[in-house]
């Protein structure tokens, strides 16, 4: 097969299994394909018309044909949902201990910054062996987050965050793609995805020193002066945002959300939609503010904001 890629290399946990349905699709589409042209054939020679006079017996119906060709095809259906639905809910689920890496669309190149701080352009360095969770946006039109050799791909949407995960299984380096047409130059937004052993990783990590997203999000929380209003305790003018991620919230309307990535960037950037019961829509609207890529810093420093115990 290395002469002839016609298929990417299998390189994450997900790539197998993917791969093991892809096969099975095929070959079931293959069998049926040579039954339904060998019947084609046999039928053709065998109930042909022999001669003028001949008029063949129409049969109305048979329950038992019709039964087996109703019930064996859903049979087989419900299978595959079920299989592809398995893997689908697999895929859309990181696992908890995920190491988070934040990804930022544009036209037309990819910038990605891990959370002790790196960053990187059309580059992404993971280690091997360990769940990544990509967690992504746009600056401006939908692009697509594509790794064939991972067999993972999202939409990278402007004004939302998408995710996907996977884990490497293989060191080495991996073509990285946007699969959706962007503009001019949507060929050219490519990068490559390096794999490396978890220790070569930890070194690479060390190596340029920079700021943490957290560190970076905490002097964005001072310098926009978020911290007067949010202080450690809930106080008159906003809510306490300590061990805010994950947790449930009651809104002034009634309804009630659960806080994540997607509630905490709506909040900051569109306060007055959602106020948190109990408090007044007097914060200030950060549309237009900042960045996007300030905005993942402060949403990582809200997250890492625990609360004891
Ligand atoms: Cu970005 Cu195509």
């Amino acid at each position: 097969m290395q002469d002839l890629p016609l298929f990417p290399e299998q390189a994450s946990t997900f790539a197998e299994k993917s791969d093991l349905l892809y096969w099975f699709l095929v070959a079931v589409s293959g069998f049926f394909i040579a039954v339904i042209f060998f019947l084609v054939v046999i039928f053709a020679v065998r109930y042909r018309r022999k001669s003028e006079e001949h008029w063949p017996t129409v049969y109305q119906e048979n329950p038992h044909l019709e039964m087996l060709w109703t019930v064996g095809p859903l049979i087989l259906a419900l299978f595959i949902f079920v299989w592809g639905a398995k893997l689908y809910v697999d895929y859309a689920r990181a696992p908890q201990d995920s190491m988070e890496v934040f990804v930022t669309g544009r036209q037309w190149m990819w910038k990605i910054q891990h959370s002790a701080g790196q960053r990187e352009i059309n580059y992404l360095h993971v280690p091997k062996g360990v769940p990544v969770k990509l967690t992504m946006t746009s600056e401006d039109v939908i692009h697509s987050f594509f790794i064939p050799a991972f067999r993972v791909k999202a939409d990278v949407v402007p004004g939302r965050y998408t995710s996907l995960w996977f884990e490497a299984t293989e060191a080495g380096t991996y073509r990285l793609y946007c699969a959706e047409y962007c503009g001019t130059e949507h060929s050219r937004m490519i990068g490559y995805v390096v794999v490396m052993e978890p220790a070569d990783f930890q070194d690479w990590l060390q190596g340029g020193r920079s700021e943490s997203m957290e560190a970076a999000g905490q002097r964005l929380f001072g310098k926009l002066a978020c911290n007067t209003c949010h202080l450690p305790q809930s106080g008159e003018r906003g809510p306490s945002l300590v061990g805010l991620h994950g947790k449930e919230v009651e809104l002034r309307d009634g309804r009630r959300v659960r806080v994540d990535d997607g509630y905490l960037r709506e909040s900051i950037l569109a306060p007055a939609d959602k106020v948190t019961a109990g408090y007044q829509p007097i914060m200030p609207a950060y549309q237009g503010q900042i960045s996007e890529h300030e905005l993942l810093q402060l949403i990582a420093y809200i997250k890492s904001q625990r609360s004891e115990g």
